[in-house]
């Protein structure tokens, strides 16, 4: 197990000490692992090249580290509890022998299938435990995976799988979410039809509903896994080879394929899994995030199960049947550690605090908080309703690119402030640039976050993609890594997250670029352009606002027709989660004189704001005092 910090002074020395000695840090920490062969050298890295490579020459399966290493301690340990959607459906659990078992014949399943080491596979599946088996069963040949989240449109779905060129795609009947029932099956067979590569479609049984089936390409989960046995040995990987690629959204239109490596993803995700949380042995774990982006990958699946924890995985949402269904299954599976979004907990404010208040929820210890800024209110109320005055809050803030937690409490080792995400984790070395380039040191700052120095967990590029990688987070602060978040650090030195400095907003958690809403939005034969901007929303953090200019169409007879037919079109090129909150049909949008959208002028007026700052570069200067009448009506809403 990785090494666990207890106390303050052990942080402030852990910290030091990984300054002063990073290489030494880190390797100590790799040490805790299983490794065929050792690695010869810790750490290479340019910065200007994008190039970062950990634990060189390692050789190793980050199967056998999850099962192997555990199994003579764990075997009968639960790996797995299944919470369904529907609470009247039995939970399952899956022990880490059980576990193991089904990773194994699955992966013997994908080798049936002609998939190698090094070859693509997408797994489009609800929260099943399918979905976990499927994960591990690629990395235990050496497969990597792409896991597309099962609220995405065909298209989203068809564009990632062929950036990848997966071989395989594993999805299911239907999904259950709440009281809603998504169909998987039809989704993917539409998208299909685009997807060449795509040789095998492999379908686990959720709902048992007829579907279309295509004899060429489609099989039966449970079939094919009845014609394997559960022999299956892992694949050996180099520390640097690719454990899979996570489709994330960027400020240009195309979804950036985030690709992770085996050795330094598997020493991160557990290191920050332990100390973050505080896990000791024994404990129940439960992020209720989606296994579809960064959080689940790392805290419902790799963290926890390289650690040998329980986690909890939980197909349905937090207000179905009731809003107490977080509460129930805390109670119900004795949860030591709870991990979700604020997004989450400010909807389940606006239901009323009783729901909350009728447990006790004594098992509790540690609960955190992710993917966007917590508010002083939502913290508030998470740390009195739920941790009942007594358990600290983790408001830990990272990135699908970090792999993991970056900067964040260590569960009662360093004191907390609401909405602060406090101090960096040992071997994280965050720098405040402002936009000139310049260092600001000290404290009460403010400026763009970078990182100055590699760690394990960080992504190695984007897919095909190496280019984009270095013009995407090493490009406009040479030599350091830019998050695209903005920063304070405060009198303390602890650092407020402010929310993204790019065209990326986040909305209930989610992460989305404008430029891919608006490139939806063009689609339309009526719209001739259009601008996405979020503005701030009371329950997910941030909303989305639109602003469309019609071909041939005067402004004022745009109306509802147009916009539902305009919201239809978002949820299927991207997610029924990307459609706008608000629309408002204009004439013109503020440009300059080289022609650019002043967005930066949108985004005020969203904000509230009527200084605009300096508009003399504007063509149409006349059109801002149009639009921002309009904006205000839709805010008064
Ligand atoms: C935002 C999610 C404030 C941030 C793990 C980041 C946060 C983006 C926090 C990454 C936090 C994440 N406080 N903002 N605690 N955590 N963010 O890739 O803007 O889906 O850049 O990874 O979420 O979103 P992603």
């Amino acid at each position: 197990m990785v090494p666990k910090i207890s106390t303050l002074s052990g942080y402030l020395h852990e910290y030091q000490k990984s300054i002063a000695n990073p290489t030494g840090f880190w390797e100590n920490i790799a040490e805790s692992f299983y490794w065929r062969k050792k690695w010869t050298d810790v750490l290479q890295w340019d910065f200007h090249k994008a190039e970062i490579k950990w634990y060189l020459g390692g050789k190793l399966n980050i199967t056998e580290n999850i099962f192997e290493r555990h199994l003579f301690l764990r075997g009968e340990q639960p790996a797995i509890i299944w919470e369904p959607s529907n609470p009247e459906e039995a939970s399952r659990t899956f022990t880490y022998e059980e576990l193991f078992s089904h990773v194994k014949r699955f992966a013997n399943v994908l080798r049936s299938h002609a998939v190698k080491k090094g070859d693509r596979v997408a797994i489009y599946l609800p929260m099943i435990p399918e979905l976990t088996i499927a994960m591990l069963a690629c990395a235990r040949i050496g497969a990597i995976h792409s896991v597309v989240f099962a609220g995405f449109s065909a298209n989203a779905l068809s564009e990632r799988i062929n950036d990848a060129g997966a071989k395989i795609l594993i999805t299911a009947d239907e999904g259950i979410r709440g009281d809603k029932i998504i169909n998987l099956k039809e989704t993917a067979d539409e998208a299909l039809e685009s997807c060449p590569t795509i040789k095998s479609n492999i379908i686990v049984k959720r709902t048992g509903s007829p579907i279309d089936w295509n004899n060429r390409i489609d099989y039966w989960y449970h079939e094919e896994m009845e014609k394997v046995n559960d022999e299956a040995i892992a694949q050996e990987m180099d520390s640097e080879d690719p454990l899979f690629i996570l489709y994330t959204s960027g400020s240009t239109g195309k979804p950036k394929g985030v690709m992770h490596t085996t050795g330094g993803y598997m020493v991160y995700s557990a290191y920050t899994f332990r100390n973050v949380f505080q896990y000791s042995s024994g404990d129940i774990f439960f992020c209720a995030a989606d296994i579809g982006w960064i959080t689940g990958h790392s805290y419902i699946v790799y963290g926890p199960l390289l650690e040998g924890a329980t986690t909890v995985m939980f197909e349905g949402t937090p207000t179905y049947p009731t809003p107490s269904r977080y509460w129930e299954i805390i109670e119900k599976h004795q949860v030591n550690e709870f991990y979700t979004s604020p997004t989450a907990i400010r909807s389940l404010i606006a239901l009323g605090q009783k729901w909350a208040d009728n447990f006790e929820l004594k098992s509790l210890r540690v609960i955190g908080s992710v993917g966007e800024p917590i508010n002083e209110e939502a913290w508030h109320w998470y740390h009195d309703h739920v941790g009942k005055n007594r358990c600290p809050i983790v408001d830990t803030w990272w990135q699908t690119e970090t792999g993991g937690i970056m900067i964040s409490p260590i569960a009662g080792v360093i004191p907390t402030k609401p909405s602060f995400a406090t101090l960096p984790l040992p071997g994280i070395q965050p720098i405040i640039l402002n936009n000139e380039n310049e260092k600001l040191c000290g404290k009460s700052v403010e400026g763009n976050l970078c990182i100055k120095f590699p760690w394990p967990g960080m992504a190695r590029t984007l897919w095909n993609d190496h280019e984009r990688f270095i013009q995407a987070y090493f490009s406009q602060f040479p030599g350091h890594y830019y998050t695209g978040d903005g920063v304070r650090r405060d009198e303390d030195g602890y650092y407020r997250i402010l929310g993204r400095m790019d065209d990326v907003i986040n909305v209930a958690g989610h992460r989305l670029g404008t430029a891919e809403i608006e490139n939806a939005l063009n689609e339309h034969p009526l719209v001739s352009e259009s601008a996405v901007v979020g503005y701030p929303h009371k329950i997910k953090g941030q909303g989305i606002f639109a602003f469309v200019v019609c071909n041939d169409l005067p402004a004022k007879d745009a109306g509802e027709e147009l916009k539902n037919s305009l919201l239809k079109g978002v949820a299927k090129r991207i997610s029924p989660i990307a459609k706008p909150d608000v629309i408002i049909f204009t004439r013109s949008l503020p440009r300059t004189r080289s022609g650019k959208i002043m967005r930066r002028i949108l985004r005020k007026m969203v904000e509230g704001n009527t200084d605009f700052g300096d508009v003399s570069t504007l063509t149409n200067p006349d059109i801002i005092q149009e639009i921002q009448t309009k904006v205000l009506e839709n805010l008064e809403k």
